[in-house]
């Protein structure tokens, strides 16, 4: 059994949970799932973000203290995840004492181990609220942030604590020269290495002004108490995480996955961060693309929104999971449109695997008095047997979208055999009753299967139709060794109540 330790970002608590924090959820969701169900020992983390400028301007402007805001919005963001079936094994906040101190102990590594690292500058430079961080010429078009065009860049005058990233340079080039799966995607990666051909400068790890953080640990030169720049504090807490007495997890991760406007806290910061402290690496950084609402990125300063639970109230949950998962590629952008979304519905839900389920369970209660009978379909078991290994190949590849596809062609390839055999024929003829038990037998093996494929990304809708066909616990505590062997004979099946309603719910206009 390995360990596999996986991590999303931690959300900045200004604001309530939105399509792309969802997105990203449930995409590493659905491979701690895979993982899960595969039998790996997996170790599922997420939480948020809550110091820095940008949670204590919000407060502030909300008259709240930051502490209020981000015990309000933690709570929100918690029971979004419960809604969309999140199955996080730990939460992490960056205000609990446990982070805090291990931000400082991290810190303190890097002091003992590498005292030149740290060492303090004035700085001056364009501070953007909105990435929490210093922006270079190139990032700045018009006089704003490329990335954030609605706030205004702050001109910071500073003197602080400065880490020698620069130092990393050649440590960060032999990290990609090495291993070249470290990042992924692909064009990810020309992304860093781009940026470090460029030449790394020193960063700011402290903040004078600034109070809402975790305090340095050490003062300056002048006897200052300064707090820790946000990104210092918010990177380790995959690590501190790990020190939470009780936790499941130890470092180092298998998988973080981030979103890609964040790939090179990642990417530089954090592999530098490590290596100063003597801190093993990650095995792996996934940063996904970015889901867009009619093409446009969204936010509530951009004015382009989506009620998270409206689409989540139109189609239910599962629904949701999959739309997102089945037409965003893990490694590229999407779009999100209603639309579309009713579209994948009807032919892939409900007329594809949730008309699938019910026929065929229909057809053993009518014709074999609900029990499964022995028998198999040759091209059903190919078209099984593909299916299966293909998908497994493409989840251990972080081919999610590619994952899913190999388990939707199995659901055309059982609705055809179907069509083909003809059921319902065949049950008019006693003589045929042995060619109706494979024709039935066969298609009940493929939904076994189909429930254990479907089940991470849509566990609740996969349960249903795992006990519809008399199987005993939870799908996705079953080995998957089951998908190879899906034996079924001499269960006792149960129609489902409709696995995907219609009519579809309508497209608003
Ligand atoms: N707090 C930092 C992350 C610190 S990790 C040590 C942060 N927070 S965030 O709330 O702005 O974003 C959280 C995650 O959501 C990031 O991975 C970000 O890329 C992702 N997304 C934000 N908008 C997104 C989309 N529109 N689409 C997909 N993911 C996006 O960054």
């Amino acid at each position: 059994m390995s360990r596999f330790y996986i991590t999303t970002a931690i959300d900045y608590a200004n604001g309530d949970p939105h399509l792309g924090h969802a997105y990203e959820k449930v995409g590493a969701d659905v491979i701690a799932r895979w993982r899960r169900l595969r039998g790996d020992q997996v170790w599922f983390l997420i939480g948020m973000d809550e110091h820095g400028q940008k949670v204590a301007q919000t407060a502030a402007d909300r008259g709240l203290s930051p502490q209020a805001l981000t015990d309000l919005v933690a709570e929100r963001f918690q029971a979004m995840w419960r809604i969309l079936g999140i199955s996080h094994d730990q939460f992490i906040r960056t205000t609990a004492e446990a982070h805090k101190k291990g931000v400082q102990e991290l810190i303190e590594l890097i002091f003992q181990r590498n005292p030149d690292d740290f060492y303090e500058k004035s700085y001056a430079g364009n501070y953007c609220v909105g990435c929490e961080s210093f922006k270079a010429e190139a990032e700045i078009v018009d006089g704003k942030c490329v990335l954030h065009p609605t706030r205004t860049l702050e001109w910071v005058e500073e003197r602080n604590w400065f880490f020698r990233l620069s130092r990393y340079q050649q440590f960060l080039e032999k990290l990609f020269a090495d291993r070249p799966d470290f990042l992924g995607p692909e064009s990810r990666r020309n992304e860093i290495l781009g940026l470090l051909k460029e030449g790394l400068e020193d960063i700011s790890a402290s903040r004078s002004r600034f109070s809402w953080g975790v305090p340095f640990p050490r003062p300056t030169s002048d006897g200052e108490q300064q707090s820790t720049y946000v990104w210092f504090d918010a990177l380790p807490n995959y690590w501190t995480g790990t020190r939470v007495p009780g936790v499941g997890s130890a470092w180092p991760a298998q998988l973080h996955v981030v979103g890609k406007d964040i790939t090179r806290f990642h990417c530089v910061i954090w592999p530098a961060m490590l290596e100063s402290a003597g801190l093993q690496l990650p095995e792996k950084v996934w940063a996904h693309g970015f889901i867009y609402l009619g093409g446009e990125r969204f936010s509530k300063s951009a004015g382009v929104k989506l009620e998270l639970s409206e689409a989540i109230e139109r189609f239910g949950p599962d629904p949701f999971r999959f739309y997102l998962i089945r037409e965003v590629p893990w490694e590229t952008d999407g779009n999100f449109s209603w639309e579309r979304f009713a579209e994948l519905y009807n032919a892939e839900l409900a007329n594809g695997l949730g008309n699938l389920a019910s026929r065929v369970l229909a057809m053993v209660e009518k014709y074999r008095e609900g029990v499964v009978p022995s028998g198999t379909l040759a091209t059903l078991e190919d078209a099984g047997d593909r299916a299966v290994e293909q998908y497994a190949a493409r989840m251990d590849g972080l081919d999610l979208k590619g994952g899913i596809e190999a388990a939707l062609g199995l659901v055309s390839e059982a609705n055809l055999a179907i069509q083909h055999a003809a059921p319902w024929a065949l049950a008019k003829d006693p003589a045929k009753g042995g060619e109706l038990d494979q024709v039935l037998g066969g298609l009940c093996r493929a939904l076994v299967r189909l429930a254990l494929m479907f089940s991470p990304v849509m566990p609740v809708k996969a349960q249903e139709l795992w006990t519809a066909l008399g199987q005993a616990g939870e799908v996705s505590k079953t080995p998957w060794s089951r998908a190879a062997a899906p034996e079924v004979a001499g269960s006792r099946v149960t129609k489902p109540e409709g696995l995907f309603p219609r009519p579809e719910p309508g497209v608003k206009s």
